[in-house]
């Protein structure tokens, strides 16, 4: 299977799921182990067993890249580290740092007036990195990246790419690709530099600000009364930026993707945004009225599961669905496939946001749609990130339609995350808002000079990802 799934893994998981049914067998390279699509087994796997489960070594890989810290590590280790940044992800603070995101998107939606005026297609997945990574940075590392701003989105895109390709090998390969290796090495050394700037700033300029990095430098050891290492704080600073931005900016990239193919739906949301917003900026206190705008970002996950996949490695012997699974075999949780399970979801391919409708979601198992995972592991930044993107779509939708270049092919790419692989080059239309202005010409105010500053830099570069088989 090794060849198949590198080449092709969600659609090799979505054929098998659908030919053998809820547990698969699958021996890929040396590795065994079981794809399962049995909401109860997953949840065995995910949460009620969680004891019995490791993350897989397929993390090794990224371990490697970004080092032992919240996401990559285990045991007694991982729950001091997330013991130390829960407090910074409480639903108040983050109900608090919804100003930042709000804040944010009007900038984005500032800088985007010129690019409307000019008809010109921009990236939008550069685009929607960019802002996920301001709010990462503003609102839970407290600044910015200085110098290395421009450097970090390309030198992550090789990180996830080689992670992302290696996932699967058996190394051997690998160590003949010099030329991969070193851009590798240097994306990496760009990633560490910037990581030490956030760390030095804030050496540099200690705030009383109760956020993430200070949570994290402040944190000290029960017993010996000891912080983390500089190494340490570095591996956690690269775990947040990195796990912080990719992920909701792929969400969001998605959302503009699908939003475009359905008009319908398109229609429907600036009809709510309109209506309860009449105009002015949505804030965090307005969320609970635009409960379409929040139902158009979960079936954007579900169809587009940032983290397509993920796995764990069992430490002793258990038992899924009937069958025995050995002490070393991993279990394949793919929310990919998971959330297209005809079972539980009607035209599965179908962008629908209203199956979220508390009607429609009534009797469907918890554990079928599961983009930020499930359990103890569960993604610490859940409740950010959908804040996050319920505010930002709200507030650029309200001011602009997003139309994919006409004859551009949508390819979605799994890597670690789930990207667009030739990039998602759109235009940016400026739509009239109904109800009351906020300037009172059928347009919300914005910052006009302020994209005059970035545009030059928004040119479309063609995305030619170097794994084109
Ligand atoms: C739409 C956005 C996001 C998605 C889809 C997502 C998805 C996930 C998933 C599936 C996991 C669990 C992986 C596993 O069990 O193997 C996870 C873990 C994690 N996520 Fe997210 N995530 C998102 C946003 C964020 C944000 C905004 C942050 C931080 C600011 C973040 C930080 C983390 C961390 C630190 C972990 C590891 C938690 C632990 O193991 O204790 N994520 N994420």
């Amino acid at each position: 299977m090794l060849p198949a799934v590198r080449r092709d893994p969600t659609g090799v998981f979505m054929r098998a799921a659908r030919r053998f049914g809820e547990v698969v067998y699958f021996k890929i390279g040396p590795r065994r182990g079981y794809l399962i699509t049995n909401p109860a087994d997953v949840r065995h796997v995910l949460q009620d067993n969680a004891r019995n489960y490791h993350k897989s070594p397929l993390y090794q890989k990224l371990r490697m890249s970004i080092g032992n810290g919240l996401l990559t590590s285990e045991d007694d280790f991982w729950l001091r580290q997330r013991r130390i940044a829960q407090p910074a992800f409480h639903r108040q603070r983050v109900a608090e740092l919804a100003g930042v995101m709000a804040r944010a998107a009007r900038e984005t939606g500032d800088e985007w007036q010129s690019i409307a005026a000019d008809g010109r297609p921009v990236d939008v997945a550069d685009e929607m990195m960019r802002f996920t990574r301001t709010v990462v940075l503003r609102a839970l590392l407290g600044g910015d990246l200085g110098p290395f701003t421009s450097k970090i989105d390309s030198a992550w895109v090789v990180i996830n790419e080689h992670v992302g390709n290696s996932f699967w090998s058996l190394g051997i390969a690998a160590r003949f690709q010099r030329a991969k290796a070193r851009r590798f090495e240097e994306a990496r050394l760009v990633l560490r530099q910037a990581v030490d700037y956030v760390i030095n700033e804030r050496r540099r300029n200690p705030s009383d600000n109760a956020d993430l990095l200070s949570m994290l430098m402040g944190a000290r050891d029960e017993e010996t009364g000891e912080g983390m290492t500089d190494e340490q704080l570095r591996v956690e600073v690269t775990t947040f930026l990195l796990a912080g931005q990719e992920t909701t900016s792929l969400a969001l990239t998605w959302t503009w993707y699908l939003l475009s193919q359905y008009p319908a739906a398109q229609q429907r949301l600036e009809q709510e945004l309109d209506t309860v917003l009449a105009g002015r900026p949505p804030e965090y206190s307005d969320l609970a009225q635009l409960p379409y705008t929040r139902m158009v970002v979960d079936e954007a996950m579900r169809l587009y599961p940032p983290a397509w996949g993920f796995s764990r490695q069992a430490l002793a012997d258990d038992t899924l669905g009937g069958f025995h699974l050995p002490r070393g075999w991993l279990a394949l949780v793919i929310p990919y496939v998971l959330h297209r399970l005809p079972a539980f979801w009607k035209d599965p391919e179908t962008f629908d946001p209203e199956r979220f409708s508390p009607e429609r979601s009534a009797d469907r198992p918890k554990f079928v749609y599961v983009p930020f995972g499930a359990g103890p592991r569960q993604c610490i930044g859940n409740q950010f990130a959908l804040i996050e993107a319920h505010l930002s779509v709200a507030t650029l939708a309200q001011r602009y339609r997003l139309q994919l270049v006409k004859g551009h092919r949508v390819e979605p790419w799994p890597l670690i995350t789930l990207r667009p692989r030739f990039g998602m080059p759109m235009t940016i239309e400026k739509r009239q808002v109904r109800g009351q202005m906020a300037n009172g010409k059928g347009e919300v105010n914005g910052d006009v000079s302020a994209m005059s500053r970035e545009r030059s830099n928004r040119a479309i570069t063609p995305k030619i990802p170097s794994d084109r088989s």
